[in-house]
């Protein structure tokens, strides 16, 4: 029979009884520089290949749950009604672990900036797990809290820790070789820049659509090869701190991967002519000898990649850009509150 996600989770946690009244979490969100795209397992949220991402600092999810007479979701204070999308998905994800007779009462609040484009499903998803552990008083290694938190969202397994992750992909059935592991070293100096260029919600989830890609695109068959040849080298980047190499190969990789969206059927293109505007803007720049790389995932949004010494000639070139140094203030492995 197929492993289902509630039974890996009745695998990796002790009990179902809360330890505490009311516990807190933060996780960061994540920006893959060599993307996951296309699963393996849809219900469990397998991957095909691995993927290597940061995460954003002081950008992220904190998180509130207690035990309460009855469950209640609110976001940045406001409650959700039990019909709304993000209160199904998030108590859909809560009943793989509680007992049914437990009532929660969960608040949410997240530091990236809406409508920035930037994923808040991975840290809302990682730090659900991480107040969860905190809450139930299991003591769970960050193996298992990875596993846990990519079921809820697969980049998720990538947002329980700060810094570079690596995602194991697994080959088991059951998903419990498939977690993110922290690349235990910094770079103080890379930084991230953001531009938001559409704050219009995205017509397909990043799920849909890489099922969609999976099923309908030719292109698709040398997304793992690409993966095979960018993966390593990005590691091999991240331990050199080399950001020529490092933003060479992530740019690729995110453009190889958007090439298997535009290529899928109805195609999914994501790009906005706002969007392709900066990224002839950035190879102009790197022409006059600039250091700066983009990626994007499945949004119109352009992500910077570059150091600090850039800083300043990027913003005078990108007036609005959002700056995000990965490693202010993130020294700790989990960043529990
Ligand atoms: C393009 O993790 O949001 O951002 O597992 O279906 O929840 P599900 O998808 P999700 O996909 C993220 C895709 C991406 C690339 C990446 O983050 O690696």
């Amino acid at each position: 029979m197929k492993t289902d996600p509630a039974s890996v989770v009745q695998r990796l946690i002790p009990h179902r009884t809360p330890a505490q009244e009311q516990a807190t979490a933060y996780a960061p969100s994540n920006i893959a520089l060599s993307k996951y795209w296309g699963k393996r397992d849809e219900a469990l949220k397998l991957p095909l290949t691995g993927s290597l991402s940061v995460s954003l600092g002081a950008l992220g999810t904190h998180m509130k749950i207690q035990a309460a007479e009855e469950d209640h979701f609110a976001l940045y204070g406001k409650p959700q009604t039990p019909d709304s999308p993000a209160y199904k998905r998030l108590f859909a994800f809560i009943d793989l672990f509680r007992d049914p007779m437990t009532c929660l009462h969960i608040e949410s609040h997240n530091t990236i900036p809406m409508g920035a484009g930037l994923a808040s499903s991975a840290s809302a998803f990682a730090a659900a797990v991480l107040a969860l552990n905190e809450l139930y008083g299991w003591a769970l290694d960050l193996q298992s809290l990875s596993i846990l938190a990519r079921l809820g969202s697969g980049s998720a397994c990538r947002s329980i820790a700060h810094g570079f992750m690596e995602w194991l992909p697994g080959e088991q059935e059951d998903g419990l070789d498939s977690f993110a592991i922290p690349l235990t070293l910094d770079w103080p100096e890379f930084r991230i820049g953001i531009l938001t260029l559409s704050e219009t919600e995205k017509a397909i989830g990043s799920g849909e659509g890489m099922l969609r890609t999976l099923q309908t695109s030719t292109l698709y068959k040398s997304w793992p090869d690409q993966v095979a040849r960018d993966l390593p080298r990005i590691r091999e980047a991240v331990q050199n701190r080399d950001l020529v190499q490092l933003g060479e190969t992530a740019e690729q990789n995110a453009l190889s991967m958007h090439a298997t969206m535009i290529s899928a059927w109805p195609p999914l293109l994501y790009w906005q002519p706002k969007s392709i505007q900066v990224l002839h803007k950035i190879h102009a720049l790197r022409s006059q000898g600039l250091s700066v790389y983009a990626t994007m995932d499945a949004g119109p949004n352009v992500k910077l990649l570059f150091n600090r010494d850039q800083q300043q000639d990027l913003t005078a070139h990108f007036p609005a850009l959002t700056i995000i140094d990965p490693f202010a203030g993130a020294g700790d492995v989990l960043n529990h509150e």
